[in-house]
């Protein structure tokens, strides 16, 4: 397995998962800006639009931390295609990022692709739009 840090942390929280409508359990880990960690699971939920991403909660910690600038985000999630953030937690990531904020996409064994967020939602709507 791989075993770069924030792959660890991801693919860890992905077993904390409550995923029992989907069967999919998603992990997610951030790297700050200032060198530190925080992690999310996806939490279903059975009225089914309440269910929460993975990065949403690992977001949703490192604000409570008081951190605001996401340097890189592991996203771990099982199956042959790439587990890429939905719509919405593009959007949840890009509220935290920079142009150069960097989305690990990996599966089990590892990380499987590496893109910007620009890559991800570009022409993308911020806070500098206000
Ligand atoms: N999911 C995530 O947590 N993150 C992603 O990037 C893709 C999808 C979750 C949402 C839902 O609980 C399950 O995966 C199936 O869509």
């Amino acid at each position: 397995m791989n075993q770069e840090p924030l792959f660890t942390l991801a693919y860890k929280a992905m077993q904390q998962a409550y995923s029992p409508y989907s069967n999919f359990p998603v992990g997610a880990a951030i790297q700050t800006d200032r060198g530190n960690f925080y992690t999310g699971c996806n939490v279903e939920n059975a009225a089914y639009p309440e269910g929460t991403c993975a990065e949403a909660g690992a977001i949703a910690a490192m604000v409570l931390a008081g951190e605001r600038n996401i340097k890189d985000i592991y996203v771990v999630g099982k199956g042959e295609h790439l587990v890429s953030p939905c719509g919405g937690c593009r959007q949840r990531i890009r509220e935290f990022s920079s142009a150069d904020t960097r989305v690990h996409i990996c599966g089990p064994e590892g990380v499987r692709k590496i893109l910007t967020l620009h890559e991800l939602l570009p022409f993308s709507f911020g806070p500098e739009h206000l």
